[in-house]
C-alpha cells in the first residue's frame, strides 16, 4: 500500500501492557502507521507539531501531571488538526463529543477490527467536516426486511436531487441489489465491483455510476449474488470517502443485517434513517438494534426514526411505538399502495410521478429535515 494511504497514528498511553496490546493489533495490518507511543501527557502537544498525526488515541485514564481527558481538552482547544479517539474501560464510560475534542471512543476490550474501523471512521468524518462539512452520508436501514428501505431510499435520493443537492444513491443490498430490478438496469451495467481496489480516484467514478433518468447517480450492487462477498468493509470505507469529496448527499439503500460491510456503511453515516413500521417484529428488532448501536458507541442522535405507512397502525398504538423506541419518531411517511406499486413497477420515483401526493410530500419533508439536521454543527447534534 502506498504510504499516502496510511493513517498516521499517535498513541498517548502510560500503561505498557495496553500500549503493547495495541502495537500487536496494529502489526497485523498495513493501513495504519504507528508514529509513537507517548506516556506523558505534558509532552504530547509538542510532539503533535513534529509528528503531524492523522489521528490521536488518548487513554482517558492517563495519569501524571496532565490527565487523559484534560489532555484531550487541551488538544481540542489548541486545534491540533487531528481527531482524537478516547480509549476507556466500561466502568468509566465516555461519550463522543466532538465539541470537546472527543471524536470517537473505544472501550476495552476491543479487537483489531474495532480499532482499525474506528480510526478510519474518525479520520474520514474529520476530513469531511474540514472540507466544509457539506457532504452527508445517509443510510436507510431497518433490522427487518420488506419495510420500505429501497422505496424510501430511492425516492429520498431523488427528492434530495430535486432540492439541488448533488446526490448519489448506493445500492447497499450487495447480494440482491434491489435497485437493479427496480430501475430495470441492464445486466452488464457497471457496479461497485468495477471500481479499482487499490487507489480509487475521482475520474474512476464516472465509469462505474449508473445515471438514472430521474437525475441521480447510482452505484449499483454486483450483478450476481455470489459476487457480493468480493466487496469488503475496507472497499466501502474507500468508496465512501471518495464519494464524499464529490457529492453533497450520499444515500445508501441498506440490507437488514449487521454484517461487516453494513457496519462499514453505518459507521461512516452521518445519519441513519431507520425505518420502523407498526409491526411487532419490526419493533422488537428495532429495540435490539438500538441496544447494539449504543454498545458500538453511536450517539442516539445518529439515528432518526422514520415510521413508514404511518397511517396504518395495524392495532399498535403510536404511543406504544414511541415508548418502545424511547422517543417520538422524527419522520413519518404515509401509505399509498397504488402509487408506490405503480411507480416501483415502472421504475420511476413517485416523488416525480406524483409530487402532490401526500406520500411524495412526506418524502420531500424528510429530505429537507435530514439535510437541516446534518448542517447543524457536529457538537450540537447529540
Ligand atoms: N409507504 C408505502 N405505501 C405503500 N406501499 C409501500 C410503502 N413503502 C413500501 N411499500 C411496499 O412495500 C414493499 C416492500 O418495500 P421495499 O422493497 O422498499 O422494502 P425493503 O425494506 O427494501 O425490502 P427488502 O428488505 O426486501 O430489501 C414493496 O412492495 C413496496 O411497494
Ligand atoms: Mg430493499
Amino acid at each position: 500500500m502506498a504510504s499516502a494511504d496510511q493513517t498516521r497514528l499517535l498513541i498517548v498511553e502510560d500503561v505498557p501492557q495496553v500500549a503493547q496490546y495495541i502495537r500487536g493489533l496494529l502489526n497485523a495490518q498495513s493501513s495504519i502507521k504507528l508514529l509513537d507511543v507517548i506516556s506523558e501527557g505534558a509532552k504530547v502537544a509538542g510532539q503533535v507539531g513534529q509528528l503531524r498525526p492523522d489521528v490521536i488515541l488518548v487513554d482517558a485514564l492517563l495519569q501524571g501531571r496532565v490527565k487523559g481527558l484534560q489532555l484531550v481538552e487541551q488538544l481540542a482547544n489548541a486545534k491540533v488538526g487531528a481527531p482524537i479517539i478516547v480509549l476507556t474501560v466500561p466502568q468509566n464510560p465516555v461519550d463522543v463529543d466532538p465539541e470537546r475534542g472527543i471524536n470517537g471512543v473505544l472501550s476495552m476490550p476491543f479487537s483489531g477490527y474495532d480499532l482499525v474501523t474506528r480510526i478510519s471512521q474518525v479520520r474520514s468524518d474529520f476530513q469531511a467536516a474540514g472540507s466544509g462539512g457539506t457532504s452527508r452520508v445517509l443510510s436507510v436501514f431497518a433490522p427487518k426486511g420488506g419495510v420500505g428501505k429501497t422505496t424510501i431510499a430511492f425516492n429520498l435520493a431523488v427528492a434530495l436531487g430535486q432540492q439541488e443537492h448533488r446526490t448519489v444513491l448506493i445500492d447497499g443490498s450487495l447480494q440482491f441489489g434491489d435497485l437493479r430490478a427496480l430501475l430495470k438496469v441492464p445486466a452488464d451495467a457497471p457496479s461497485i465491483l468495477d471500481l479499482p481496489t487499490d487507489r480509487i480516484v475521482e475520474s474512476d467514478l464516472s465509469d462505474v455510476l449508473w445515471r438514472d433518468p430521474s437525475g441521480i447517480d447510482i452505484l449499483l450492487a454486483p450483478p450476481r449474488v455470489e459476487m457480493a462477498e468480493m466487496v469488503t468493509a475496507r472497499d466501502i470505507d474507500k468508496v465512501l470517502s471518495l464519494l464524499r469529496r464529490v457529492y453533497e448527499a450520499i444515500v445508501i439503500d441498506m440490507g437488514s443485517t449487521l454484517s461487516d460491510v453494513n457496519l462499514a456503511f453505518l459507521d461512516t453515516s452521518d445519519t441513519i434513517v431507520e425505518i420502523v413500521t407498526y409491526d411487532s417484529t419490526t419493533i422488537h428488532n428495532t429495540i435490539a438494534v438500538a441496544d447494539t448501536f449504543r454498545i458500538i458507541g453511536y450517539p442516539a442522535s445518529k439515528v432518526r426514526y422514520l415510521v413508514n405507512r404511518s397511517d396504518s397502525p395495524g392495532g399498535i398504538n403510536p404511543d406504544d411505538l414511541a415508548r418502545a423506541i424511547g422517543r417520538v419518531p422524527e419522520h413519518k411517511v404515509v401509505s399509498d399502495g397504488l402509487l408506490v406499486v405503480q411507480s416501483n413497477n415502472e421504475g420511476v420515483p413517485f416523488v416525480l410521478a406524483n409530487p402532490a401526493a401526500p406520500i411524495s410530500q412526506d418524502i420531500m419533508r424528510v429530505a429537507s429535515e435530514v439535510m437541516a439536521v446534518a448542517r447543524t454543527p457536529v457538537g450540537a447534534r447529540r
